[in-house]
């Protein structure tokens, strides 16, 4: 186990570049399974959730080979057990998206029942409806879902409420099956659109992915490809934040703009002078009086609720009062108690969130609960006066890229300890 402790107060300025994302690399990593021949994917980000997803893989029987060029090398064309255990998808629950794949490549798959999370129940009968649409029988106990089918026929799907693995997995599974698959109400993400890209590039016929409804022409076979990973929308705007909050000067590389708009213009709209180039943005927060700003997350292209922690923190020192109300997880809410610690004044009522700004956060010892509270934490102990403590840290590691390496370049001064009990 380890902790990170934060000494608050520096402003931090310089540039960062962006790594790619974890929640397109799962995807496409997962996809590796729909492939005959060695995929190659590169700017995967170097990340315990990928790390798990390779492990998944691997033990399903996989070939995993690591190029100096940075690219991975993947040739899933030979799975001898079409099995998620138990030990790899309670630590990641995107884990479930080789599901979709194996039914389809394999006609049987056997995976862990994902169970619930910090952040939710987060059921996966929209997975589960699809596929059994799609033909497969599905049966389970306590601790596995088994899925079983001859032939997968297409479906025409409307999911009832917009999910992006839900999305991902279905429109993988389809692109194997012979006819014409309609899937409706999907998400819009724009690792959705990374997947279908991939995919596409292996010789799948998707049309329509990154809107609402996606059309997948289903071909016999696909071949492996090629692929440079897209960067990680939500890490670029946690180190915007990062330099926001600090009344800092942060320019993160590295992106395209385009889709991380809604956050720049949140930014804006709190005083934060903010630049944006061909593949950066910058912020500049020298200067700004933050003025808090209320947040309703949603599905993209709506205010994303893996920023809304990170929104939060940055709110709680910005002045006059703001509501926060989390639409996408009923319980995404764990960072409260921990920002309260450290001197917030946030009132929770259900999904909403009240918060007042004051004039300074305090440094305090907190623990992580989920990805993005961490890095919400990470943000408040940057700003918080002393030190910050903040336990529970591989949280962090499952979604953020050597942080404190990266914030420290900055200007920030963050260690890593281990925890001696
Ligand atoms: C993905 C992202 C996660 C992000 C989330 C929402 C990955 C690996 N993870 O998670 O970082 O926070 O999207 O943008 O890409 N739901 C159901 N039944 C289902 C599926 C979902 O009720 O079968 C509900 C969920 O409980 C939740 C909502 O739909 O309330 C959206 O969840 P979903 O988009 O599926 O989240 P994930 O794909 O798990």
């Amino acid at each position: 186990m380890e902790r990170l402790i934060i000494k608050g107060g520096n402003h931090l300025t310089g540039e960062v570049d962006c790594s790619g994302a974890k929640n397109a690399g799962l995807p496409i990593l997962a996809s590796t399974i729909l492939l005959d021949g060695s995929a190659f994917i590169g700017n995967l980000p170097h990340l315990q959730d990928i790390t798990t997803k390779l492990e998944l893989l691997n033990s399903m029987g996989s070939a995993i080979n690591f190029h100096e060029d940075g690219f991975i090398e993947i040739d899933s064309s030979n799975i001898v057990v079409p099995e998620a255990r138990y030990e790899l998808v309670k630590t990641m629950r995107a884990s479930i998206l080789v599901m979709g794949p194996l039914v389809a490549k394999y006609g049987k798959a056997k995976i862990s029942q994902p169970g619930g999370c910090d952040i939710g129940t987060r059921p996966i009968d929209f997975h589960l409806a699809g596929l059994e649409q799609m033909g497969a029988e599905i049966t389970s106990d306590s601790k596995y879902i088994y899925l079983k089918a001859k032939k997968l026929t297409p479906i025409d799907f409307e999911f009832p409420k917009v999910s992006v693995t839900g999305t991902e997995n279905l429109m993988m599974a389809a692109t194997l099956i012979d006819g014409v698959t309609v899937l409706r109400n999907c998400a819009k993400e724009p690792e959705v659109l990374e997947l279908a890209n991939y995919l596409n590039s292996c010789g799948a016929k998707i049309e329509g992915a990154g809107e609402s409804n996606i059309t997948i022409t289903g071909v016999k076979s696909l071949k492996a490809d090629r692929w440079n990973v897209l960067f990680d929308r939500i890490e670029a705007g946690t180190y915007l934040v990062a330099g926001a909050i600090t009344n800092g000067h942060v320019k993160v590389n590295k992106i395209n703009p385009s889709t991380i708009n809604i956050i720049s213009e949140k930014l804006i709209q709190m005083g934060v002078k903010v630049n944006i180039d061909k593949d950066s943005v910058e912020v500049d927060a020298t200067s700004s009086d933050l003025k808090a700003q209320d947040i309703f997350t949603e599905p993209f292209p709506g205010f994303p609720t893996d920023m809304q922690a990170q929104f939060m923190t940055l709110n709680t020192i910005a002045a006059g009062n703001c509501t926060i109300e989390e639409t996408v997880f009923e319980n995404r809410f764990q960072h409260v108690s921990q920002l309260r610690k450290m001197g917030a004044d946030i009132v929770l009522n259900k999904n909403k969130a009240s918060v007042t700004g004051v004039s300074n956060l305090v440094g305090a010892n907190v623990s992580a609960s989920d990805l993005r509270a961490s890095a919400s934490l990470v943000l408040a102990g940057l700003v918080g006066k002393n030190k910050t403590q903040i336990d529970d840290i591989y949280h962090i590691d499952r979604g953020y890229e050597c942080i404190e390496e990266k914030l420290n370049k900055l200007g920030a001064e963050i260690i890593r300890e281990p925890v001696v009990y």
